[in-house]
């Protein structure tokens, strides 16, 4: 069997597919699973073959409907970026690492798949950064979660000082961020940073996989322009957002879809979406 579903192998990410949710596996456990250049280019590679699986699921059938996003190892999701990396770095060459991360961050967003982090133990900084570029995050009971770049004279530069603010609201993102601060799980939670706390590694995955399955189960077309919607709206006053929602809402009637899901449901029989 093709574990894969055709996403191939990656040196630094460990990729495995199994009734069409891929579970990515950050795979630097003895670095804390650190974002190296030679992972941020791992992930936007494959990134890109998602889109790409997305682009024929069509007519292949969709063998990826959702992803689930953690590090390998008990210790961390990732400990950020790669500060042995960053510690020889020039201001251009930052520059040039921090737009890489951020484009697989926009593209992940992006992505019209659903996109679960999965976050045990440490997610710090770029960790941290990467996580809030999902859809959601559920949270083992050890997750950390922080951005404590003050501490090395550094500033979030994955996303961090735009994402944190707009799940945290602005006066916890600056205290976060000024601070350095290390949060758990629970608070992590409290504060909407984390929709769900589950206990062990095993029971994280376990929780996200069913939570995958059940979006799987659903149109993918809907699922990817739901998210499409709610990710335009951000930033948009209420008018524009509106006007956003309606044109997503009508590019839905196009589907077929839309037409199984409506004409199943006055049958009143399960729908059997056709993906397209
Ligand atoms: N980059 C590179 N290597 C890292 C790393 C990182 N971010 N985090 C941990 N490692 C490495 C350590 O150097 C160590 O390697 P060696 O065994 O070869 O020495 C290994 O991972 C294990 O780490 P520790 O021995 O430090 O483990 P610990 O359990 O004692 O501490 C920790 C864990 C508290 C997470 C600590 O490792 C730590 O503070 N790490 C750095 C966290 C951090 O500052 N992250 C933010 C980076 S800046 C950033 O991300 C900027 C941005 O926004 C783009």
């Amino acid at each position: 069997m093709d574990t894969h579903a055709g996403l191939g192998r990656f040196d630094t990410l460990l990729v495995e597919v199994l009734d069409g949710v891929a579970t990515v596996s950050i795979n630097r456990p003895d670095a804390l699973n650190a974002l190296a250049r030679a992972v941020i280019d791992d992930l936007a590679e494959l990134v890109r073959r998602l889109r790409h699986n997305v682009n024929h699921a069509p007519d292949t059938g969709w063998p990826v409907r959702a992803v689930l996003l953690t590090g390998a190892g008990e210790k961390a999701f990732a400990a950020g970026a790669d500060v042995r990396e960053m510690a020889g770095m020039t201001p251009e060459q930052a520059f040039d690492y921090s737009r890489s991360m951020q484009e697989v961050t926009l593209a992940l967003e992006e992505l019209p798949l659903p996109v679960i982090a999965c976050v045990h133990g440490y997610a710090l900084g770029g960790g941290c950064e990467l996580a809030m570029a999902c859809d959601f995050i559920y949270a083992s009971s050890s997750a950390a979660f922080g951005q404590p770049e003050v501490d090395l004279g550094l500033v979030p530069g994955f996303g961090g000082s735009v994402r944190l603010q707009r799940l945290v609201g602005p006066a916890r993102a600056r205290e976060l961020i000024l601070t350095g601060r290390r949060i758990g799980a629970e608070e992590a939670e409290r504060i909407g940073l984390v929709n769900a706390v589950l206990g062990s590694k095993e029971e994280l995955l376990a929780a996200a996989r069913a939570t995958a399955l059940k979006i799987a189960a659903k149109s993918p077309v809907a699922v990817g322009l739901a998210k499409e919607a709610v990710r335009t709206a951000q930033g948009l006053d209420t008018a524009a957002a509106l006007q956003g929602e309606a044109a997503v809402f009508r590019r839905a009637f196009g589907t077929a879809d839309m037409r199984e899901g409506t004409a199943a449901f006055l049958a009143r029989r399960p729908p059997e979406f056709p993906g397209r």
